[in-house]
């Protein structure tokens, strides 16, 4: 029995050698070699804070600076609009004015995604271009039926300083243009980031 057990964990110990030489290759399930477990701290991540910021969004649909440019049209005139595309680069400032302090843009599109009402898909991410802030992003995606009072959509990610964030916002129409179709939405953005 002593002698089997000799044999087995010689066996073991040259087959050891040869793979850790790479000599044979053992192929066993769970060799995941790409994947590591990492200490946060060696990404310098600290504690998880919750920011909260309050921004304005500028969508211009007309005029010559057109922000939002419609791109796919709608294949039959559905009531609600369903199937219209648009890319937006819009304008994010710190108060309702245009003329006030721009902290960014949110850049992406919306894609009027519901056969009943007015229901967007929000794809876009919020670009910071202030302060330590500068060339961070967060990216929010979701539902925005835009005749409800409060429409909350999810933050499903950041970058720079926004890493590993998430959260969600609340969009709240503060002015629009019923001639031109231009907008002016309140986004308060709850983000929960390291
Ligand atoms: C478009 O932007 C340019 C440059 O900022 C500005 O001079 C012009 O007045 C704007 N035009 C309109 C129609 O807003
Ligand atoms: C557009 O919708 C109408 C009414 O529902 C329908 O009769 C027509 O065939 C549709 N046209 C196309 C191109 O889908
Ligand atoms: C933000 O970053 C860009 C690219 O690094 C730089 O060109 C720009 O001047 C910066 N803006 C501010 C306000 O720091």
């Amino acid at each position: 029995m002593a002698r089997i057990l000799l044999i087995l964990a010689s066996k073991f110990i040259i087959l050891s050698i040869l793979s850790s030489s790479g000599l044979i290759q053992c192929s066993r399930e769970d060799d995941h070699d790409f994947v590591s477990i990492l200490d946060r701290k060696l990404l310098g991540l600290k504690e998880e804070k919750l920011s909260r910021f309050r921004i304005y969004w500028h969508d211009i649909v007309s005029g010559r600076n057109a922000t939002s440019i419609q791109v796919v049209q709608p294949p039959n005139g559905s009531a609600t609009g369903f199937g219209i595309i648009s890319m937006i680069d819009d304008p994010l400032t710190e108060g309702p004015k245009l003329s006030s302090k721009m902290v960014g843009r949110a850049q992406g599109f919306y894609a009027l995604s519901s056969q009943e009402e007015i229901g967007l898909l929000m794809s876009m991410n919020f670009a910071f271009t202030v302060g330590k802030y500068n060339g961070s992003t967060i990216t929010v995606l979701g539902r925005n039926t835009v005749l409800s009072k409060v429409r909350e959509m999810p933050v499903i990610g950041g970058s720079g300083l926004f890493r590993f964030a998430r959260g969600y916002v609340q969009a709240r129409t503060h002015t629009f243009n019923l001639k031109t179709g231009d907008a002016i939405i309140q986004y308060t953005c709850y983000v929960l980031h390291y």
